[in-house]
């Protein structure tokens, strides 16, 4: 049996994946509405044997917004622009269940996993930010519980309209004019609390079945959800022991489901900053972190909590009792900057520095970089890992400097096992549910 192996995403954000990233010298300033930058990126990641890019998003931009989200592409067109220039990757979009229809979104997934020969994958998020709700005309902003119920739902649409038709539905057959078989068209008749939505979907299924799905939320009912329905989840954790207490809850939960534990797969972000030495790596770290005003760093924490203004504190006093601001918006984000801040001692400035400019974990040479990674992989803290560029150059070291570590000790593949998303991840290619049905219905009359 071969034995199992660590999955990469590249997280791909232009000048935004820390905040000052953008003002260093080698970071081109429009490399958010860049193609060429994502698709040398893309290509870079390819090259790498990463299974795949992963595009993270936002509704709501105000000017203390950071660079990046000001200004970016919206992930399913650029993936699409850099599905023709890839061949292998997978392309994982994010797109927000509180704000859109289940038909346009099952509709535009299939779309682009069919275009890329069955490379896509959705990221499914519920959109943190009240100010979301200024710009669809829709009252106001869900809560927090709501927007996973209503997630729940959606999710549920969408992955019943990508059943509409079966594998084998479109005959063709010219010479006596049937076009399909309309015994394998299915309309999904759905009625519920938050979506009412009959069916069928007007594009058929990929060669992967179903697009894989994300889910990138880690409070209680985010776990819910991914471990109920989600084949993999996006997570952020600092440290190992942190990590590998997510993990074991988040599998514990799918079980309870009777799913397996392979079946949904934990990815928690790194942002690895590699050098040839110790020395260099720090260097690089410091070079970006010494780029940082103080008043931006306030800015991007003040965004978890609904853009709370912490200007209004005094910097070098203890993080300050907030109450409960934050819960309906990032939750599991505040509740641990909040819960790390009174653990450590934090005062706000070190609070605001360490959110907005961490001191990644991942940092040093390519052996360290490469043991860490390991040790989380193999301590049960982590299936994968979606890798985020911190310093300038950042994929590149990763992919010509950790990767071939991780490839010398079999950790990591030196060739596409797949051209499909699922294939790679080595997740099991989805029965259409009607098919599934038929054939269990069968099974069981021909039981003596
Ligand atoms: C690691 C991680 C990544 C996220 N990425 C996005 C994103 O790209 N876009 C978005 O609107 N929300 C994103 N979210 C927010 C969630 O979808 C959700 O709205 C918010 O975190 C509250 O859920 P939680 O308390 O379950 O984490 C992310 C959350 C986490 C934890």
């Amino acid at each position: 049996m071969a034995t199992r192996q660590l999955k990469l995403g590249a997280n791909l954000a232009g000048v935004g994946n820390s905040i000052s990233f953008w003002r260093h010298p080698d970071v081109p300033i429009d490399a958010s509405v860049n193609l060429d930058w994502y698709k040398k990126h893309a290509q870079k990641a390819e090259e790498g044997k990463f299974d795949l890019l992963f595009i993270a998003d936002g509704l709501y931009i105000n000017e203390k917004s950071n660079p990046h989200f000001l200004n970016r592409f919206e992930p399913l067109t650029l993936l699409s622009a850099l599905s023709a220039v890839t061949t292998n990757i997978g392309l994982v979009a994010t797109l927000s269940t509180s704000y859109s229809e289940p038909f346009t979104v099952a509709r535009q997934f299939a779309s682009i996993d069919k275009l890329s020969g069955g490379r896509a994958g959705w990221n499914v998020v519920t959109s943190p930010l009240e100010g979301s709700a200024l710009n669809f005309g829709k009252g106001e902003h869900p809560h927090h519980a709501l927007r996973y119920e209503i997630a729940e739902e959606h999710l549920n649409v969408v992955k019943g309209l990508w059943d509409s038709w079966e594998d084998d539905a479109f005959i063709g057959d010219k010479a006596n004019g049937v076009f399909f078989d309309p015994a394998k068209l299915h309309t999904l008749h759905h009625r519920g609390a938050h979506f009412s939505v009959q069916g069928p979907l007007n594009v058929a299924r990929s060669r992967q079945g179903h697009p894989v799905v994300f889910q990138a939320g880690s409070s209680e009912p985010g776990k819910e959800l991914a471990a109920q329905s989600a084949d993999a989840i996006y997570t952020a954790h600092e440290t190992f022991e942190e990590a590998r207490a997510f993990y074991r809850d988040v599998k514990a939960r799918a079980a309870a489901y009777g799913r397996r534990p392979d079946d949904v797969l934990i990815f928690p972000g790194i942002g690895p900053i590699v050098g040839r030495t110790e020395r260099e790596a720090e260097r690089k770290y410091e070079e970006i972190a010494g780029l940082v005003e103080i008043g931006q760093a306030l800015d991007y924490l003040g965004r978890y909590f609904e853009h709370f203004d912490f200007s209004r504190y005094p910097l070098d006093e203890p993080f300050p009792d907030i109450g409960e601001l934050g819960s309906n918006s990032f939750r599991s984000t505040t509740d641990k900057i909040k819960r790390e801040a009174k653990e450590l001692g934090l005062t706000l400035r070190q609070t605001a520095l360490r959110a907005s400019t961490p001191r990644s974990a991942f940092i040093g040479t390519p052996e360290q970089v490469a043991d860490r990674i390991q040790q989380w992989f193999e301590g049960g803290a982590a299936d994968g890992f979606n890798v985020r560029t911190v310093v300038p150059g950042g994929l590149d070291d990763f992919v010509d400097l950790v990767v071939p570590v991780l490839q010398r000790r079999g950790l990591f593949r030196t060739e596409y096992e797949s051209d499909t998303l699922r294939g790679n991840l080595g997740l099991p290619v989805p029965p259409n549910r009607y098919a599934a049905a038929r054939a269990e219905a069968a099974a069981g009359l021909s039981r003596p």
